[in-house]
C-alpha cells in the first residue's frame, strides 16, 4: 500500500538525534519553556526572515492568540467582521469565533482553492476590518491584489500559514503556523507558533500564550495555557534544517503529477509559479471523487479528502448552515488529495501516475 503519508518513514532518518536530545531533556529537567523553545524560537524567525517567532501549542491557538492580541491593542474590537475564505480547514473560522469576532465568508477560485481576490470587496462593509488569509494547501494566495485591496480599505492582513512552512511570503504580516504532525515542518505531537515584525505585538503574545504574564506570577491580561511543548521544539531543532530540502522533494514530486497525470477525468491544481507554492498537499478533482478514492484503494494507493464538509456545512456552525457559497461546495464535494511527502519513492509517483491515467 502506498501511504498518503507515511509519517513513521518520513521521522526514521531523525531517530537517533530524536533519541540522544530525549536523553538529555531528561538529564537536563527542565520541561516547559526552556533552551528549546528559545532556540526554537530564534531559528524559525530567523528561518522566515521575521523579528519574532513566538512558540505556542498548536495552529489554532496560534490564530487565537494573534486575533486576541490584536484586540488587546485596539486594531480590533469584539464584534469586528473578518473576512475569511469559505474553503479552509474550520481552524480558520473557529479562530474567528473564539476571539468574539464573526467571520464573513468569501469564496475561492476554483483553480487554485485559494480565496479569490475578485469576491473580496463585495464583502466588505463598515464593520469590516480584518482578513485571514489562507495559503491553503501549501499556495501562496494573491497577496498582491489582496495587499492592494486591504490598503484602500485599511483591513488587517492576518495570515494561516499553518499549511505553508517555507513559503516565501508577500508582505509585513503576522502568520500562524500548526506542526501537526503531518505538516511539511511536524512534530511529534502538537505545535504551534506566531511569527511578526511588531515588537508591541510580540510582547503581548509572548505573554498571552504564558497566563498573560510577563514575569512569574505577574499577569497583565487574561491570557491561556498555550506553550510549544520543549520536548516538541527539541524535535522541531532537530527537523527545521531539513525543511527546504523536503519542500523541494515535494515540488519534484507536484511536477511529476502535473506534467504526466493526463486523464480528462480528472483536473489538476493550477500552479503558475512553482515558488509560490509548497505543496502540503496535491489536490485533484473528479466528479465521481469516492469512485475514483475506491479505484485508488483497489489498486493499493492511499488518498485522502481535504476535506469532505466546508465549515459553513458543518453542525458546529449551524448559524452558517443557510449560507450557499456554490464553488467551495463543489470543491468540497469533487477534491481528492494524492499521496505527497518528501518519502515517495520514483516507483511509487510512477504507480500513482499510471493508475490515475488507466482509469
Ligand atoms: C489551514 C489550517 N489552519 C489551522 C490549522 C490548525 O492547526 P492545529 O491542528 O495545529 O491546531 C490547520 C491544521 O490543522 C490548518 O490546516
Amino acid at each position: 500500500m502506498i501511504k498518503f503519508l507515511d509519517l513513521h518513514k518520513l521521522n526514521k532518518p531523525f531517530e537517533t538525534q530524536f533519541l540522544a536530545k530525549t536523553k538529555s531533556f531528561l538529564d537536563n529537567g527542565w520541561y516547559v519553556l526552556g533552551e528549546e523553545v528559545k532556540q526554537f524560537e530564534q531559528s524559525f524567525a530567523t528561518f522566515s526572515n521575521s523579528k519574532h517567532c513566538i512558540g505556542v501549542g498548536n495552529g489554532l491557538d496560534a490564530l487565537v492568540l494573534i486575533l486576541k492580541a490584536n484586540i488587546h491593542l485596539g486594531n480590533l474590537q469584539k464584534g469586528d467582521e473578518v473576512l475569511v475564505p469559505a474553503n479552509t480547514y474550520i481552524a480558520s473560522v473557529l479562530s474567528i469565533l473564539q476571539a468574539d469576532l464573526i467571520p464573513v465568508f468569501v469564496e475561492p477560485t476554483i483553480e487554485t482553492y485559494n480565496i479569490d481576490p475578485n469576491l473580496i470587496e463585495e464583502k466588505i462593509t463598515s464593520k469590516t476590518k480584518a482578513i485571514l488569509v489562507v495559503h491553503l494547501y501549501g499556495q501562496l494566495a494573491e497577496m498582491d491584489k489582496i495587499n492592494a485591496i486591504c490598503e484602500s480599505n485599511n483591513l488587517l492582513i492576518i495570515e494561516d500559514a499553518a499549511q505553508a512552512h517555507g513559503l516565501t511570503f508577500n508582505g509585513n504580516h503576522t502568520r500562524a503556523f500548526s506542526f501537526y504532525p503531518g505538516k511539511n515542518l511536524g512534530a511529534l505531537g502538537d505545535g504551534g507558533a506566531i511569527t511578526t515584525n511588531d515588537d508591541v505585538l510580540a510582547e503581548v503574545l509572548f505573554s498571552l500564550r504564558n497566563y498573560g504574564s510577563s514575569s512569574k506570577y505577574k499577569n497583565d491580561f487574561i491570557g491561556v495555557n498555550s506553550r510549544l511543548d520543549e520536548l516538541q521544539a527539541a524535535f522541531l531543532n532537530i527537523k527545521l534544517p531539513h525543511l527546504n530540502t523536503e519542500n523541494e522533494t515535494r515540488k519534484k514530486i507536484a511536477k511529476r503529477y502535473l506534467s504526466e497525470i493526463n486523464n480528462n477525468k480528472i483536473d489538476l491544481p493550477i500552479c503558475n509559479n512553482f515558488n509560490n507554492h509548497v505543496f502540503h498537499l496535491f489536490v485533484i478533482r473528479t466528479e465521481n471523487r469516492d469512485k475514483l478514492q475506491e479505484y485508488l484503494n483497489s489498486y493499493g494507493i492511499q488518498t485522502v479528502i481535504h476535506y469532505p464538509i466546508p465549515p459553513h456545512k458543518q453542525k458546529a456552525l449551524q448559524e452558517f448552515n443557510h449560507l450557499s457559497l456554490p464553488i467551495t461546495e463543489k470543491i468540497h464535494q469533487e477534491v481528492l488529495s494524492l499521496p505527497m511527502s518528501s518519502v515517495l519513492t520514483d516507483e511509487e509517483i510512477t504507480h500513482v501516475i499510471i493508475t490515475l491515467n488507466s482509469y
